[in-house]
């Protein structure tokens, strides 16, 4: 099967995809687009997530045929070339990064809320990342991160 889609700005062409195969194995392996990480393939974790089409999804339990014509947006695509986006600085400064195997999905998830609430509470942080596991920092450098860059977005 042939996937024509737009991945971050980018029109890709990808020929021989297999219709078993995950919107996930598609961007990590034959796009070359590792920030989306597998780490549960279960839907459970958000480590995967990537906006398909502006919504917010995790890209293992999306079937790559699904994304046919869909306008697709990774981790890769949120910073503006070798600029970081507030979120990704915030994460760093913060210390909310440790292995960084989730970030990515947090970060998606992050900029998914401040799109629909510039200045989230705290609460609706934490529901914002309800969907997303860390093994490593606990939350709360994660959600400081997310205060400290929506700060900084609407100053
Ligand atoms: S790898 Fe997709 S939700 Fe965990
Ligand atoms: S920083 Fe390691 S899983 Fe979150």
């Amino acid at each position: 099967m042939r996937l024509e889609c737009v991945v971050n700005g980018e029109p890709r062409d990808v020929a021989g995809v297999r219709e078993s195969e995950s919107l996930l194995q598609v961007l990590r392996e034959r796009m070359k687009l590792p920030g989306a990480k597998n780490a549960c393939e279960q839907g459970e974790c958000g480590s995967c997530s990537v906006f398909l089409d502006g919504k917010l999804v995790c890209s293992c339990l999306v079937l790559a045929g699904q994304a046919e014509g869909a306008e697709i947006v990774t981790i890769e695509g949120l910073a503006d070339g070798d600029a970081l986006s507030p979120l990704q600085e915030a994460f760093i400064e913060t210390g909310a990064v440790q292995c960084g195997f989730c970030t990515p999905g947090f970060i998606l998830a992050a900029h998914d809320l401040l799109q629909r609430q510039p200045s989230p509470s705290d609460a609706e942080i934490r529901e914002a990342l309800a969907g997303n596991l860390c093994r490593c920092t606990g939350y709360a450098k994660i959600i400081e991160a997310v205060r400290v860059a929506a700060d900084r977005m609407t100053t």
